[in-house]
């Protein structure tokens, strides 16, 4: 006993985390997600209609990375008994994927319905359910019917209605055995990055009405499905819905700029968030007063960030059942100086806001640049979150690292998964945040959008060349199971995966995740207080 003593109050001068409960809390699920487009391929399979991806790549495969679509991808249209494998053998609470608009709904509007893309859904998720693991799925993620684009896509007003229909379809097909429920996959990539930086697919750059006008129709749409499963499948299946919003966390570079800062995250997060998720709904009053003064500025009669109507302001207010959180970064926020234009909202800085964001040089990155390594940002956005919107439920719906090196010795991802969990854990136990699940992001590489297959997010190594799309586990799939089964961070020894390490393609040199001097000299320490 008084050697654990001592061990705990050495471990706490040293600063370690020895004695840390590493426990999750019972009930707390894990789980892993993908997509439709970036895993399914099978593009012109039966009846599915076009999206716009399916166009643009098609017309101009130069706009990705590696030159390559989703035309087939993990082909898990035909390889989905492997997923399914795979979520097992992890031992997954749930699996995360999404419905393709276009394989429901070929003309992406609710005048056909295709019987063999309802089929897909329906083996997947009974395959699922007989594995002991729940489906958790998106509506959208960023996969929209092109004739939809066609009409000014998430611009249109009319999408609102387009998609509930699709939504309530969907719903009806599968509301008796899904009981978790996104609506749309992170609004800030899909209005305000894709507006003003216009370099994704289908690469539309409008950043003056743009961002705004989609920001309150994906609110809009959201809110409609949402009442549709709440009003007519909630009473039987006793399921919930969300929509996944993934914020950066915002952190002030220095203490003047702290105000500006949680403007900032008002702007990024709150009008995602603030309409749903506060008692008084609408936009947050601060940025909704910038705006219309910067519209103001530019000459605009009225606010580029349209106003709700009251019954609007109701349709949209209290529309969730938990908080779906993708968190994977963080950036530093400032004033700009005088002389400075500020780069592009969101990943660079705002000039409504006169905002720069930049990253600490101190961080180390991930290969997808974006994604600096920031798990502090993770117990930080969970509380802005809790303090916000009255201690929400939150569901980590997406959390992963990217490499662009394929090999299974993935101990960097490890080691951010491990950092991330244990930042979520002090969220829950020290803060007393109402975190319920994490999801990795990925259950296998995929079609990294814009990047192609340069990028890996997998716990599961693709072969992309292999006409089956053979998925083996990385280190990192071992390490993910093992928290799972022992439902905490404890139990953890890298050096069950060596192995991994003759099987790597390239090698990956740095393992965070082995014994340090520190430990070495505290065992050191400690014998001699034993003996
Ligand atoms: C968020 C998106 O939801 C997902 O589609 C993407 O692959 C990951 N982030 C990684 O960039």
């Amino acid at each position: 006993m008084l050697c654990v003593t001592v061990f705990c109050v050495l471990s706490l001068i040293w600063g370690g985390s020895w004695c840390e409960d590493l426990r999750f809390p019972p009930g707390f699920q894990f789980g892993a997600a993908t997509s439709a487009y970036q895993v399914e391929g099978a593009w012109n399979a039966s009846d599915k209609g076009r999206n716009v991806w399916d166009i643009m790549l098609h017309n101009t495969p130069s706009v990705t990375a590696d030159g390559q679509s989703g035309d087939i991808a993990c082909d898990s249209y035909h390889q989905w008994r492997m997923d399914i494998h795979m979520a097992k053998t992890l031992g997954l609470h749930f699996y995360r994927f999404s419905i393709a608009w276009s394989r429901i709904l070929p003309t992406g509007f609710s005048n056909k319905i295709s019987k063999d893309g309802v089929g897909y859904y329906n083996k997947l998720i009974d395959g699922l359910l007989r594995s002991g693991v729940e489906p958790v799925v998106t509506l959208y993620h960023y996969d929209l019917p092109q004739n939809i684009q066609s009409l000014g896509g998430w611009a249109n007003p009319l999408i609102v209605d387009w998609f509930a229909d699709y939504a309530g379809i969907v719903f009806s097909h599968y509301a008796d055995r899904v009981k978790t429920w996104i609506t749309i996959n992170e609004p800030l990539i899909l209005c305000d990055h894709m507006y003003n930086v216009g370099d994704i697919v289908p690469m539309v750059k409008e950043d003056l009405l743009g961002p705004y006008v989609c920001n309150k129709n994906v609110l809009l749409a959201h809110a409609k499905a949402w009442r549709i499963y709440n009003d007519t499948y909630k009473p039987h299946y006793h399921g919930k819905v969300s929509i996944a919003n993934n914020p950066i966390w915002l952190e002030p570079l220095s203490e003047e700029d702290e105000e500006l800062t949680e403007l900032a995250r008002e702007f990024g997060t709150g009008r995602y968030s603030d309409p749903i998720y506060t008692e008084q709904g609408g936009w947050p009053p601060a940025v909704e007063e910038i705006m219309a003064e910067y519209s103001k500025k530019q000459g605009f009669p009225y606010s580029r960030l349209p106003s709700f109507t009251e019954e609007e302001k109701k349709l949209i207010q209290g529309t969730y059942d938990f908080f779906s959180l993708n968190q994977y970064t963080s950036r530093l926020v400032r004033a700009a100086h005088e002389d400075e234009t500020p780069g592009t909202w969101f990943s660079f800085g705002s000039k409504e806001l006169n905002v720069v964001l930049e990253t600490d040089p101190k961080w180390a990155f991930s290969d997808l640049k974006m994604i600096a390594v920031t798990p502090s940002g993770m117990r930080r956005q969970i509380n802005w979150i809790k303090e916000r919107y009255n201690n929400v439920s939150i569901l980590i719906t997406e959390n992963g690292f990217a490499t662009r090196d394929p090999g299974l010795y993935d101990t960097q991802r490890i080691h951010f998964i491990r950092e991330y969990l244990r930042e979520v854990l002090l969220a829950i136990k020290e803060d007393g945040a109402n975190v319920i699940g994490y999801t990795v992001w990925s259950l296998m590489d995929n079609f990294e959008w814009m990047f192609g297959y340069t990028m890996k997010f997998g716990l599961y190594a693709v072969d992309f060349s292999h006409p089956l799309r053979l998925r083996t586990p990385r280190a990192s799939a071992l390490f993910y199971a093992n928290v799972i089964k022992h439902h905490s961070l404890d139990n953890h020894s890298p050096e069950q995966y060596q192995h991994l390490k003759s099987t790597n393609l390239k090698s990956n040199n740095s393992s965070p995740a082995t014994i340090s001097i520190k430990e070495l000299l505290l065992i050191f320490i400690l014998i001699h207080v034993i003996l």
